[in-house]
């Protein structure tokens, strides 16, 4: 696969290819994200809830977004490779919003950001794309603003709301957007959408018209309990194979099933160290 680039994204939804999208916070799962072919991978803050434990995206900072956006470049050079702006870094200043994009590009080496918000984030949208970085934006259930929303509850509802949101779309395709994601829509949403606008939609419970499709890699594989939401699907459960493996290991050690000859090493003999028992 060569490098996904986001002309080549904005090509696929031109011919109604669609396109796929999980999340990956480390080498390893980045690695593997590459080798299945995926297109983008997103270093979402969603980390935030999935390995730094949090009740919340909002804490996670500038340099731990960082901290984890680097393993993933070095692990998948294929993919776009999307960082995203966590709470914070862009709701003070254009200045600021723009400091902070040129840090994950810089520093990261991620190939675009994303940020959350519509219409009210536009202008900021639009200073981060005249300074040379590509942004990806990410409207209907925004999580850093879940205060706000009143909860992880579909948006979007209604014809007016779902007005508002095309709006959003809009304001963020004519800001200089390169792509969107739709996340908890009404699926009829999620289809005007991405009739509307001429850059790829990427939902997540955005419904089947969106252009691609992006999860939660911890949800498809069964890796987050805390809360499972209705838009993912669990692809296989690593998790409690993990604990299987965990429960077999701890119970040949206290066994003495593990370790086997296969897994120790020789170098003298027993007898030789006889004298220094
Ligand atoms: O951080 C994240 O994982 C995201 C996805 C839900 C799109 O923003
Ligand atoms: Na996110």
């Amino acid at each position: 696969m060569a490098k996904i680039t986001i002309h080549k994204l904005k090509e696929m939804k031109e011919k109604g290819e669609k396109i796929s999208m999980t999340t990956a916070y480390d080498y390893p799962t980045a690695y593997f994200v590459d080798k299945a072919g995926i297109e983008i991978i997103l270093v979402g803050d969603s980390l935030a809830m999935t390995v730094l434990g949090h009740d919340s995206t909002v804490p996670v900072t500038m340099d731990e977004m960082l901290h984890h956006i680097r393993p993933v470049v070095k692990g998948a050079p294929n993919p776009l490779i999307v960082g995203d702006m966590p709470f914070g870094s862009y709701n003070i200043s254009r200045e600021q919003a723009i400091t902070n994009a040129n840090r994950l590009m810089k520093e990261g080496g991620c190939d675009v950001i994303k940020l959350e918000g519509g219409v009210e984030v536009a202008d900021i949208v639009k200073a981060i794309v005249d300074s040379g970085t590509p942004v990806m934006g990410h409207i209907g259930l925004t999580p850093q603003t879940i205060s706000k929303l009143g909860g992880f509850k579909v948006q979007g509802k209604g014809v007016e709301a779902a007005e508002a949101l095309l709006k959003d779309a809009l304001a963020l395709e004519a800001a200089g957007a390169w792509g969107l994601i739709i996340e908890a829509v009404p699926e009829e949403v999620g289809k005007l959408i991405t009739q509307k606008v001429s850059i790829p939609t990427i939902g997540i419970g955005g419904g089947r018209y969106c252009d691609g499709q992006v999860l939660v890699f911890h949800d498809m594989f069964g890796l987050f309990e805390k809360f499972i939401p209705k838009f993912t699907k669990q692809y296989a459960n690593l998790g409690q194979e993990i604990v299987k493996g965990l429960e077999t290991f701890k119970t040949e050690v206290k066994e003495k099933k593990f370790p086997q000859e296969a897994n120790v090493f020789s170098g003298v003999k027993e007898e030789e160290l006889k004298r220094l028992y």
